[in-house]
């Protein structure tokens, strides 16, 4: 198999790594740039910190501050026009995993007209956009280091992704100062996103070797620094222990992709509203459990990564079980509620199963299975 090892984005990671944003958007050649934030960010002091920052460097501003979650198509063309209109040269996002996606579409519409669904998939043909500085201020998404933005589509009612050098970011600041204050209910479901990113790109139809070595790397540290910093949200080295998997993980996952988890988790947003860390944690040991048949390898260096030793002569069906068992009791340690407990139908969750096969990411999946089998496996996780 020849494999095609792409994207990495420059980064500057450390305590204090934000207050570089204007020094960089100058070095970067900016004189006008769009910041995009939401905003809680604005409520809880950063977005003007980083404002000021830029205009401290000499650098004009025009501000989106009210990305949504999960970004419509519709308010990125929106904030793109803006942009446009504005004549700037450079985008700053500072956020979750939504103001980047939303950065990254407007990049995409920068010089290139709207709409924006007509360039969902993987594009190299699109006229390339402005410099971009990517700040997160969560431990999960991983969108700072990928190519890839997760965009809803008004019309149609899914979500589905721009993918190509336009969404990449010229530079990341990494600085877990800004995890600081993140609440414990986010640290969580954010931080099993980003397992979520390392288990599943170990165990889908693209492993690779570069990403294996970044999944296993970022698994360790979640294992070991999420309970951590989901207790004690001040604890600065839990903080920045979990904004680095998150990097490692979305490295990971930029060069192998994610796969059935993730297809369960967009459809189960989509259906009922819920975060994204969180739609993909509920059926994540299921899913990794079914994955074992043919990456059995792997998914036991994944029990390996939780502390667990494998047996040499243990089956598929025991080290699928074991992994299973494994994330279900690590999730769980994070008080994620499973969809009993979230008080979702039984037959809502089971009829969902079309949908997850009808996801871009299911293609990427091990190997084939039926609807009938995704619906098995939303019933065993319902109550788990
Ligand atoms: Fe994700």
């Amino acid at each position: 198999m020849i494999t095609n090892y792409d994207v990495f984005v420059p980064a500057l990671m450390g305590s204090g790594a934000s207050l570089r944003v204007g020094m960089k958007a100058r070095a970067l050649g900016c004189r006008k740039v769009l910041v995009v934030h939401d905003q809680g960010l604005k409520d809880v002091g950063i977005a003007d910190i980083i404002i000021e920052n830029i205009q401290a460097a000499g650098i004009e501003t025009v501000v989106f501050g009210n990305v949504l979650a999960d970004p419509p198509d519709i308010l990125v063309e929106e904030v793109a026009e803006l942009a446009r209109n504005e004549k700037i040269d450079g985008i700053v996002a500072v956020g979750g995993g939504s103001s980047i996606d939303t950065a990254k579409g407007v990049n995409t519409l920068i010089n290139n007209p709207p709409p924006i669904l007509q360039y969902f998939g993987y594009r190299t043909d699109l006229k390339p956009g402005v410099p971009m500085i990517f700040i997160p201020t969560t431990s999960g998404t991983g969108s700072e280091v990928t190519n890839m933005a997760v965009i809803s589509c008004t019309s149609r009612g899914n979500k589905d992704s721009v993918m190509g050098p336009h969404c990449l970011g010229t530079l990341a600041l990494i600085d877990p100062d800004l995890t600081l204050g993140l609440p414990a209910k986010m640290t969580a479901a954010t931080g099993i996103d980003a397992l979520a990113h390392a288990v599943e790109c170990m165990t889908g139809g693209q492993v690779n070797p570069l990403s294996d070595a970044l999944a296993k790397e970022a698994i360790r540290d979640i294992v070991k620094w999420l309970p951590i910093a989901y207790k004690d949200g001040s604890n600065l080295e839990a903080r920045e222990k979990m904004i680095n998997a998150s990097m490692f993980a979305g490295m990971a996952f930029s060069n192998a992709l994610v796969h059935l988890g993730h297809s369960i988790g967009h459809s189960l947003g989509a259906t009922f509203h819920i975060p994204h860390g969180l739609a993909c944690a509920l059926v994540l040991p299921e899913v990794i459990e079914y994955s074992a048949k043919s990456e059995w390898k792997n998914v036991a260096m994944i029990c390996e990564c939780f502390g667990e030793k494998v047996q040499e002569d243990a089956t598929w069906e025991e080290i699928g079980a074991l992994a299973n068992k494994l994330l279900r009791e690590f999730i769980k340690s994070v008080d994620i509620p499973n969809m009993k407990e979230l008080g979702f139908d039984l037959e809502k969750v089971i009829a969902i199963a079309p949908m997850v096969t009808g996801d871009a990411g299911f293609a990427i999946a091990p190997y084939r299975i039926t609807a009938a089998k995704v619906a098995s496996m939303l019933q065993a996780a319902f109550d788990a």
